[in-house]
């Protein structure tokens, strides 16, 4: 064990205890994205950090952490100083969102006013850009005064409250640069921009204008007010931001058993909409499924929107299908359809492909703009053999017909999960990111955890009968190293890595990193829950977990190669203060800056806004906990982990 975790040289091995880590593809099918195999050096050199528990965030020797937004943070000129208790809705609507989670930083070019986003994403600049931030949830008990606990604040907040919660959750899009003092947001900048649960979006691809989608307020079923449950999400090289819908059923109350269209009950009760959710369906009525019963048909989607233009209107991408969007990452080769990897973040849920009909050109953004919205998407099959299968969610096609309840292609995509579930695609550990590493070109994806599998469920690519601590599985597409095909209708895969200490008794609580695997980590280079990822600029991999504090120690982020003799050998980077989850990793273009969402600081049993378990990142008796995002980078200018 290295005891000493400032130490990187004294690394050791773990012993492989048990068989149950052991289930994976065998060597015959083993595919090849650890090309590297032999010779590269570690480029992680860091001085890992201890996994601890406590009221602060730590991150290694000869970094700095800026505190670069919190929840309420002015975004324009003219508002005051956060005082929690004087926050109306409107206020809210010009300052910094809760719980941050996904963020993109979208550059800006030095000097060039009005240009399109691809021309400011090729400056590359990483001195200055768009902070383009997600705020998943809000939590009134930790948001206002006066609320005893959890339950009794999703229940009974006043008419003010539920407008600023609704004003807290969406998405901020913040101007930020790099002085000499740091990162600092430019407050006032003309970018700054809040989308909430009450913006007016369109609605585009195959379900728009559905009757199903249709409403009293928007009897044309293409216009929608507002997004909610936003958690992770994409961007595209045409400067747009993809940002997913993921746990929007809390927001709606109401018994599905009263909804008169029998196939929209059992919609609504897939995504936990019952009488006891939050009541924002008091005051704004959309948001009970007795008065509008299809109003939640118009959430649980992919929203796209360009951060450069403030006055642009966000669109909802039917196209992508309707579940708990975790998020949708792209690969963008010119001259060839775009492919788009997400995964739905539910307990035997699945992990999706889209691929568009028409192929990405560089240098014409507005026919970009239309790829996401026509195209085929696909759930996945993992078959114990280590191959994989793409199933294509067609309406006419296999089961998806009349005779199964689907009228049309937008009953294919309202319903992808039931669609997904008849074409025989694997149910999955909690599917988070998916995102796919330039570097080597395959895929990861994160599976954060699944209690309820059972064993008599097992299978290869979900190996536990009861998964604490989760697991990422590797897809590689046909072809090699820089050519591999995403728009094949096969791959291969095998695990990358399982969760957990390999060192504890429990089997349940026991990992191995992945086949071609290490073991030769520190005693604090183990982690459970992946939630996030994000690739460095050579290739490593970054994690960021949720559910940690289960084992003993906080939420951070590990960081990893992919490739080479140290593939799967995780090193800690950084730990979150209780309470809270790391979410949104991501580089600036060049590397040296590494920013980062701590989202739910204190978020514990009997922590409220009146008696906070801690008042991160302020610890001002004034404030209480803030969610905020934090730009870290080496005191020396070097990039990030090396
Ligand atoms: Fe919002 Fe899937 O975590
Ligand atoms: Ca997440
Ligand atoms: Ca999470």
């Amino acid at each position: 064990m290295n005891d000493n975790p400032k130490d990187p040289t004294r690394r050791s091995l773990f012993k492989i205890l048990g068989s149950a880590t052991a289930v994976g593809v065998t060597g015959s099918l083993l595919p090849s994205c650890n090309t590297e195999k032999n010779g590269k050096q570690q480029s992680l050199t860091f001085n890992e950090i201890p996994q601890t528990l406590d009221f602060a965030h730590h991150f290694p020797v000869g970094y700095r952490a800026d505190i670069l937004l919190r929840w309420g943070d002015p975004l324009h000129h003219g508002e005051n100083n956060f005082e929690p208790e004087k926050l109306t809705p409107k206020s809210q609507q010009r300052r910094f969102g809760y719980n941050n989670d996904f963020i993109a930083f979208m550059p800006l070019a030095p000097e060039v006013l009005s240009a399109q986003g691809h021309i400011h994403l090729r400056s590359k600049n990483s001195h200055r850009g768009l902070l383009c931030v997600n705020h998943e949830y809000t939590q009134p008990h930790l948001m206002f005064s006066g609320y005893n606990n959890e339950y009794s604040a999703t229940q009974g907040v006043t008419a003010d409250h539920v407008a600023i919660e609704q004003a807290a959750c969406g998405h901020s899009i913040v101007e930020i640069e790099k002085g000499k003092d740091g990162w600092q947001p430019v407050t006032d900048s003309p970018y700054n921009r809040r989308i909430t649960a009450t913006t007016a979006m369109e609605i585009a691809g195959p379900a728009a204008g559905d009757a199903r989608l249709k409403t009293h307020q928007d009897p044309s079923g293409t216009e929608v007010l507002g997004t909610i449950g936003n958690c992770a999400g994409g961007k595209t090289p045409w400067g747009t931001v993809l940002i997913a819908e993921e746990g929007f059923g809390g927001a709606f109350q109401g018994n599905p058993e009263l909804i008169e269209d029998a196939r929209e009950a059992v919609n609504h009760r897939l995504f936990g909409i019952k009488a006891e959710n939050r009541n924002w369906g008091d005051y704004d009525r959309r948001f009970d499924i007795q008065v509008e019963p299809n109003e939640p048909n118009r959430f649980g989607w992919m929203v796209e929107f360009d951060p450069y233009d403030p006055q642009s209107k966000p669109r909802k991408l039917t196209s992508l299908g309707r579940f708990e969007h975790e998020g949708f990452t792209l690969v963008c080769k010119p001259e060839q359809p775009v492919v788009a990897y997400g995964g739905d973040d539910d307990e035997g849920q699945f992990v999706y492909r889209f691929v568009s009909q028409h192929h990405y050109q560089p240098d014409n953004p507005s026919a970009n703009w239309q790829l996401l919205t026509e195209g085929t998407l696909y759930a996945a099959r993992f078959a114990d053999d280590g191959n994989g299968q793409w199933l294509p969610l067609i309406y006419g096609q296999g089961p998806l017909t009349a005779a199964n309840g689907f009228r049309n292609q937008a009953d294919v995509m309202i319903d992808t999960r039931r669609a997904a579930a008849m074409l025989g695609a694997t149910p999955m550990d909690r599917p988070e990111d998916v995102e796919t590493n330039p570097h080597n070109d395959c895929t990861y994806v994160m599976l954060t955890k699944n209690k309820k599998r059972g064993s008599d469920n097992l299978d290869a690519a979900n190996p536990r009968a009861r998964n604490i601590a989760g697991h990422i599985l590797e897809i590689v597409p046909p072809g090699v190293k820089g050519n591999r095909d995403h728009s094949s209708a096969s791959f291969q895969w095998q695990q990358f890595l399982l969760g957990g200490n390999p060192n504890a008794e429990n089997p349940a609580e026991r990992g191995a990193y992945g086949q071609q695997s290490h073991y030769d980590i520190s005693s604090h280079g183990w982690f459970a829950n992946p939630d996030n990822v994000a690739f460095d600029p050579k290739g490593n991999m970054w994690v960021a977990t949720d559910g940690c504090e289960r084992f003993g120690f906080h939420d951070g982020l590990w960081a990893m190669a992919t490739e080479g003799p140290l593939r799967a050998a995780p090193k800690h980077f950084f730990g979150c203060p209780r309470g809270a989850e790391v979410c949104g990793p991501e580089f600036s273009p060049d590397g040296k800056t590494l920013f980062i969402a701590i989202q739910h600081p204190a978020d514990a049993r009997n922590s409220t806004y009146d008696q906070p378990l801690h008042r991160w990142p302020d610890n001002d008796p004034k404030l209480p906990p803030r969610p905020s995002v934090l730009a870290i980078y080496r005191e020396d200018g070097k990039e990030v982990g090396s």
